[in-house]
């Protein structure tokens, strides 16, 4: 199978342990997935916009799930995470208002591969240590 720089793959190495969350994750690989090959297909910047726009929304929608659960946990650390998403969501909010009406791919491409490697890098640092949190955590297996 032909392997591309741009593309996701799931593997347990991204799991959290929490099937709520890992299927959330993996709707987001889906979704980062469909916007990188709308760049790289060059489909129109209304198609590319749209699929940046799920992402936004998947990403806000995700983020909110995740602190919901912190706070059920009273994880210690839900401050500092959600400061983290906020980050990701300014981020996303920037470049979303950084698009207009560019069409020059070399860009395009690089903001894919942006988005891409800030997820794929929340998941595998930040979501790790509440994954671990939670592993260590037997209490909270039965809520
Ligand atoms: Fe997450
Ligand atoms: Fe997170």
């Amino acid at each position: 199978m032909q392997q591309h720089i741009w593309k996701i793959e799931w593997d347990d190495s991204l799991s959290v342990g929490i099937p709520e969350i890992d299927a959330d994750h993996k709707q987001f690989i889906v979704l980062v997935n469909r916007l990188n090959k709308a760049i790289i297909d060059r489909m129109e910047l209304s198609e590319i916009k749209n699929r940046l726009q799920s992402i936004l929304e998947d990403a806000v929608r995700h983020f909110e799930h995740e602190e919901g659960l912190f706070r059920q946990w009273n994880y210690h650390d839900v401050d500092a995470h959600a400061r983290k998403h906020a980050e990701i969501v300014s981020t996303l909010r920037t470049i979303m208002g950084r698009v207009g009406s560019d069409t020059l791919m070399p860009q395009w491409i690089e903001v894919g591969l942006e988005i891409k490697d800030t997820l794929i890098t929340h998941i595998s640092t930040e979501d790790m240590k509440y994954a671990q949190f939670y592993r260590n955590s037997p209490e909270l297996h039965r809520q």
